[in-house]
């Protein structure tokens, strides 16, 4: 157990299964996790900071270690406006990067989405492109961007619009085969999976995973 890994977003569905993962794994002796609230999780690798992510003051000094995830996000909804969204999908994440590359992490895996386009008409998916965008720019080892299609886990909170989508691929899931396999949906744990075993892989430079891909490495460790 050598290494330390740095979360933001581990309250979240998605983080929370990877924030397991990480603290199960022998691989790392301790996980930082960086929130807004004080969580109810107590594990003896887990260092937990309550921070003010509209400061990164009060976290730049705070982060060390070797790898970082960031599960972080919200739906325009929840938020209430566009800027509100963009805070937590883009300048937070970004924030948090660059405090993360001049504090000397190699590696860094963020959850984008599919259909990620810093060109795209779609403002939920322009944000989501404008992010990966700027962390190409940053001097890390490796960056990996982890585009899932639509999530499948157990939300506490009831999003409507991501219900109905969930029953609809149901239906049009067999026939999402070839290229169009990455828009079928995906579990959590599926996405947590790839993300913790990439950061095994010292890969260097900019990686993109799209959905399919994804899927595939869980299907292998499956095998
Ligand atoms: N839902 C989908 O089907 C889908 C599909 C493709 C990609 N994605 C992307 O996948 C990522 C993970 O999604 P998820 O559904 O697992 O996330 P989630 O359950 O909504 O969790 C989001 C995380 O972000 C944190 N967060 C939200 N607003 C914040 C704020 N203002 N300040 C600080 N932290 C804040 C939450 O902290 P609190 O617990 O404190 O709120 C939580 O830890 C997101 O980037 C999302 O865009 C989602």
């Amino acid at each position: 157990m050598t290494k330390i890994a740095v979360i933001i977003g581990s309250s979240g569905l998605t983080g929370s299964q990877l924030l397991k993962t990480l603290l199960s794994s022998n691989v790392y002796h301790k996980v930082i996790s960086f929130v807004r609230r004080s969580s109810k999780i107590s594990h003896p690798k887990l260092v937990q900071y309550v921070v003010d992510f509209d400061n990164p003051q009060s976290y730049e000094n705070l982060i060390e270690g070797n790898d970082m995830f960031c599960c972080l996000g919200t739906t325009i909804k929840k938020a209430g406006t566009e800027e509100a969204f963009e805070k937590v999908d883009l300048h937070y994440p970004i924030q948090f990067a660059k405090a993360a590359a001049n504090k000397g992490i190699k590696q860094f895996s963020i959850i984008s989405t599919l259909g990620a386009n810093p060109k795209s008409g779609n403002f939920y998916l322009r944000t989501k492109g404008k992010c990966e965008d700027e962390l190409r720019k940053l001097p890390f080892q490796s960056i990996s961007i982890f585009r899932p299609s639509l999530l499948l886990g157990n939300r506490k909170e009831f999003r409507l619009g991501e219900k109905l989508a969930e029953y609809a691929m149901r239906i049009l899931s067999v026939f999402l085969v070839g290229s169009l396999r990455k828009y079928r949906s995906i579990s959590i744990k599926k996405v947590a999976y790839a993300m913790f075993q990439i950061a095994q892989q010292n890969t260097v430079g900019y990686h993109v995973y799209e959905s399919d891909e994804i899927s595939d490495m869980s299907a292998q460790r499956e095998n």
